[in-house]
């Protein structure tokens, strides 16, 4: 876990803007759901046989000796959420997007961290490609408008819980002719969970997977056709993507469509964030038998490439008003005061003491504009102006400030 703030911190702000506004234009409304909720939300949706639920959750028993779970991932709590205050009672679909902290007890490696920020976009009530494709054309827009390029959509279908048995059953046969060649690990999830075979992170086990089964090739006929469906709308709209027979994602509640955004804008192609559609989850969770898809994405990971890529967030320094002398500083409170209320960005330097002293500030800050107030400044009803990065000085009117800064 870790304290953010200066640079890192405005590339995460940056992004919560353009989600606000990219999300906003797609009519998804903003949901803020609590950090703790009940054990129980998350062992029915992300899954018992998870690393998350497995090994990851923050838990543990209120004072009112209620079991809960300091969220790991935001989808279940917005479902619950939806049931809860019943806004799944009409066939609307609901859209939302989210930013928040979430919690996993996870190992520590660069760009993975305990507490951690995602911001997620759910489209409930809708079970068609085409909510799909609007969802990842919103995806592909936000990434964009952030600045990235290289990026690849890999996709695959998981099917439905009902179409999975015959492909648990060619999968198992598969991995019974060379199961010496498995890890220990994968010999409990062809058990619990064979997809995740397919997942393992073992050099060996993806080499033994050579010629598996392909879970595309065992879909019902419904799955398969919506499966071939997003595909054309994805070519039609230019969105890059390719096929990946192994994705299957580290959550329990996907069915036909999991994806994930690939991004090779710090060299080595590596995961963005992860999603899917999950249509048999509201109910699992209590509520109307009402279909789903969206996604995550961790901003650590996008702040840090975004940083690499672009360098500083977009960020304008405030001017720094230093006063000279007792009454230069009642002076430079007023003359704030109107700049702030005309929403100048601003900064006062209210220490007292010499010039120099505050203007070693200023440079460290990277302050571009400092407005020196003197008494021979004050006499004159003039301010002096500093333009940091030609050194260039000049007297402006009193009264001309708010204008000649408001234009800057
Ligand atoms: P997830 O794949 O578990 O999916 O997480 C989504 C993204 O969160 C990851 O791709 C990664 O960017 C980020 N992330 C996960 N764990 C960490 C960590 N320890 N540190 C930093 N970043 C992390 C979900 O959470 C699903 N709820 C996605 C979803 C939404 N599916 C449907 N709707």
């Amino acid at each position: 876990m870790r304290d953010l703030f200066g640079a890192e911190l405005r590339w995460f702000q940056h992004i919560e803007e353009t989600a606000r506004r990219v999300f906003g234009h797609h009519g998804y409304g903003e949901i803020r759901t609590p950090i703790l909720e009940e054990l129980d939300v998350f062992k029915r949706s992300v899954g018992e046989s998870s690393d998350i639920v497995n090994k990851e959750m923050y838990e543990f028993t209120d004072k009112g000796g209620r079991q809960v779970v300091m969220r790991p991932e935001n989808t279940a709590g917005i479902v619950r959420a939806a049931i809860q205050h019943k806004l799944l009672a009409s066939s609307d679909p609901v859209l939302f997007w989210c930013i928040g902290p979430q919690f996993r007890y996870e190992r520590m490696q660069t760009g993975r961290y305990r507490q951690f920020w995602q911001v997620d976009a759910e489209s409930l009530g809708v079970a068609t490609p085409e909510s799909e494709a609007e969802s990842l054309l919103m995806l592909h827009s936000f990434l964009t408008e952030l600045g990235l390029k290289s990026l690849v959509f890999s996709i695959n279908s998981v099917g439905t819980p009902e179409s999975r048995p015959a492909f648990h059953a060619a999968f198992r046969a598969f991995f019974a002719e060379r199961a010496d060649r498995f890890c220990e690990d994968c010999h409990r999830r062809i058990e619990s969970n064979p997809l995740r075979v397919l997942d393992c992170k073992n050099e060996k086990c993806q080499a033994a997977l050579e010629g598996h089964p392909v879970i595309t090739d065992h879909l019902d006929e419904a799955s398969a056709r919506h499966h071939a469906r997003l595909k054309v709308l994805l070519k039609e709209l230019g969105i890059p993507f390719e096929e990946n027979p192994r994705l299957v994602r580290g959550l329990d509640y996907y069915t036909r469509t999991a994806f994930e955004v690939l991004s090779s804008d710090l060299g080595a192609q590596s995961a963005l964030l992860g999603g899917g559609r999950y249509d048999g989850l509201v109910k699992q969770l209590g509520g109307p038998d009402v279909p789903a898809f969206g996604w995550a994405i961790g901003l650590d990971r996008l702040a840090m490439v975004l940083q690499q890529i672009r360098g500083e967030a977009p960020y304008a320094p405030p001017a720094l008003l230093i006063p000279l002398g007792d009454r230069a500083a009642t002076e430079a409170l007023k003359l704030a005061r109107t700049l702030w209320a005309a929403g100048v960005a601003l900064q006062l330097e209210t220490r007292g003491g010499a010039l120099k002293k505050a203007m070693a500030s200023a440079n460290r800050m990277g302050i571009q504009t400092v407005l020196i107030l003197g008494d021979g400044e004050l006499d004159n009803g003039t301010v002096t102006v500093k333009h940091m990065v030609t050194g260039e000085q000049e007297s402006w009117p009193l009264e001309e400030v708010v204008a000649r800064l408001a234009d800057q």
